[in-house]
């Protein structure tokens, strides 16, 4: 999960070097730095150099930008970028990318795991190299010196090192003989390429240029692209010219910068009626039907479906576990929602009728990735919902629907998460109208709740203020979240978001189970979240949500209470009440999360920790 950037000018002559190379790098560095923030690094090249120039430095890359103010690399003609996640080899200034090979003539960086790097360093050692660092990485600096040295041609280099490698990546180079040229290769690992006018761009993901360029080009599995100022080629492995997508990134850059709030995810938090709202737009048509034109799945296989799957990750797997409900309501489907990275290690019972939904907000997650490999593997029909345009998995589906959440850039999920609730109740709804379990005026009533929820979300925050005072007094060092039915995920997710923003220990249970054991674990002040369904929903489930709210407060809970507007049953048993508008049961999710959001953002923030950035996270984990 590390951002890679590269950029390619004018090569023809040393009147064409600048600093534009470098500084294209470094600006895309710092919009790809969600990705992993342990080290950063550039290199670049000139006519006439005998050598590339490269600048390498462990921690945030405000560190390299600070060493290149010290110690200035030439203007160029060409440059490569990298902002590391440590997978091999500790954040230090030796383990940073780039790694150089050829006498200091070539230098090269990666994202992904390099699974036979070990092997072939011994080889290497064994011939006398000598090793810089403890990366996976830099054994592909060497493959690729020894292969240029026997091609002379440096794509063709690239291909022979990436039939060599085993593993995940992305893998980007510069040659000093090469002055003008950047050539990259992917397998499994992201890489989009960006059109300029005169130059052209590689990125991990559109980011890396978007204040640049809007117009990409997609890379399949297993390519190899060559940039120069006025050329992109593109091969397969075997060295066949292949001609990829165009695309047009449907937003620009600054949806990517903060308007003017102090953090990425204080401006995410904001942006959810946004977000639901556009990912709402253009789903019907004029007589309210239904329209998921992005599906590509027929109808009649869609009828056919006699199971649903739903593999994710972190936040995307709790979006899963909402959809769930939903969907079994709505369609009486069976749908299970598996951990990406636990469910092709189990057998999965799969079948074409099967219809995996796989949901991710990077579109380049490896473990959901490999899981939607293993599902069409067993000839189940797979469908993505993805936030990322021009990302691996949509690439690698039957189906996509796309949410419009819009770039998310801070590390821990908010806008995402209800987008790609939004996009699985939209699912749902398609399912019943295509396989009429629900009629079409009952359709069209959800879908008038559904549009209305933007409106109910803005009120939500508008009304954060008390979860923000009660976030910058809270002190504890443990806290619960409880929930039941579709408040059970949202109990989940807001646990998640106080561990990754906060690093405090949190858990969410259902309700129910409190009893079953994590009760010990309350005693007096120990604060606990509970979200407390509608007074309308059905089987007394409020009622039983409100009976565990009395057994942890007999024994000294602090029960801060997510309620719906005029659910006084929730007074005599509450310390604080943050109200949500009414709002249909299962739709309650879009609600009900928002004070988690901002109670997590508001603490971590109070601590001075970083939201954006947590430690040890990264944006997109494309490792297994
Ligand atoms: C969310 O706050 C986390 N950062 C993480 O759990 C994330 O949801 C998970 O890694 C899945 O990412 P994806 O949606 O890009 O696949």
């Amino acid at each position: 999960m590390c951002g890679i950037v590269g950029y390619a000018g004018p090569a023809g002559s040393i009147s064409d070097v600048s600093e534009r190379p470098l500084s294209v790098v470094l600006e895309g560095l710092r919009r790809l730095e969600y990705r992993g923030y342990d080290s950063a690094g550039v290199a670049v090249v000139a006519p006439g150099a005998s050598q590339v120039s490269s600048r390498k430095k462990a921690g945030k890359l405000s560190n390299l930008v600070e060493l290149l103010a010290a110690e200035p690399v030439p203007v160029a003609t060409a440059a490569i970028g990298h902002t590391r996640w440590a997978t091999h080899g500790g954040p230090t200034d030796a383990n940073a990318h780039p790694h150089l090979a050829d006498d200091g003539k070539l230098a090269v960086i990666h994202n992904g795991i390099i699974e036979n790097f070990a092997a072939l360093r011994d080889e290497f050692i064994a011939e006398g190299v000598r090793f810089l660092s403890q990366t996976d990485t830099e054994v592909a600096a060497h493959l690729l010196a020894r292969e240029y040295r026997s091609s002379g041609d440096l794509a063709a280099a690239m291909r022979a090192t990436a039939q060599l490698l085993e593993g995940t990546f992305t893998l980007l180079a510069v040659h000093s003989d090469l002055p003008g040229t950047v050539v990259g290769a992917r397998h499994d690992s992201p890489l989009v390429v960006g059109l300029g006018q005169g130059e052209n761009f590689l990125g991990s993901d559109v980011a890396a240029f978007v204040s640049e360029t809007r117009v990409a080009l997609e890379l399949g599995q297993d390519q190899v692209v060559t940039i120069t100022a006025d050329e992109v080629v593109v091969t397969d492995f075997e060295g066949r010219i292949v001609t990829p997508t165009t695309f047009t990134v449907d937003w620009d850059a600054s949806a990517a910068e903060k308007g003017g709030f102090r953090t990425f995810m204080d401006k995410e938090i904001h942006d959810q009626p946004q977000a639901v709202a556009e990912t709402l737009l253009g789903r019907t048509d004029a007589a309210g039907r239904l329209t998921l034109d992005e599906l590509r799945i027929d109808e009649s296989v869609l009828r056919a479906v006699d199971k649903i799957v739903v593999i994710a990750c972190g936040t995307a797997a709790y979006a899963g576990h909402v959809a769930k409900y939903a969907i079994e309501h709505w369609c009486r489907i069976p749908v299970e929602v598996e951990l990406a990275h636990e469910f092709r290690y189990r057998d999965p019972v799969l079948s074409e009728k099967t219809l995996v939904v796989a949901i991710t907000q990077s579109g380049e997650t490896m473990d959901t990735l490999m899981a939607v490999r293993h599902a069409r593997e067993q000839g189940a029909r797979v469908l993505s919902i993805v936030n990322t345009h021009g990302s691996t998995i949509p690439r690698e589906s039957d189906a996509v629907l796309y949410t419009h959440a819009g770039p998310e850039i801070a590390v821990a999920s908010t806008k995402a998460f209800l987008a790609q609730i939004t996009a699985t109740y939209l699912l749902g709804l398609y399912l019943a109208q295509v396989r009429g379990t629900k009629f079409p005026d009952e359709i069209a009533e959800v879908l008038t709740e559904l549009k209305a929820m933007p409106a109910k979300i803005q009120r939500v925050i508008d009304n954060g203020e008390r979860v923000r005072v009660i976030a910058r007094w809270m002190d504890s060092r443990s806290v619960l979240f409880l929930g039941r039915h579709v408040g059970f995920p949202v109990a989940m997710e807001g646990a998640l978001k106080l561990k990754e923003l906060a690093y405090i220990h949190a858990e969410g249970f259902a309700a129910g189970e409190i009893k079953h054991g994590p009760i010990a674990l309350v005693e007096p002040g120990l604060p606990v979240f509970v979200i407390v369904p509608s007074p309308r929903s059905r089987d007394s489930l409020h009622s039983k949500v409100i009976s565990n709210i009395q057994e942890i407060r007999a024994r000294g809970a602090r029960t801060l209470v997510i309620a719906e507007e005029g659910d006084e049953d929730v007074l005599p048993y509450a310390d604080e009440v943050f109200w949500v508008p009414q709002t249909p049961t299962l739709l309650a999710p879009l609600v009900t999360v928002v004070p988690l959001q901002i109670f997590a953002c508001e603490l971590a923030s109070a601590r001075g920790l970083d939201v954006d950035q947590p430690r040890n996270l990264a944006k997109s984990v494309t490792v297994e």
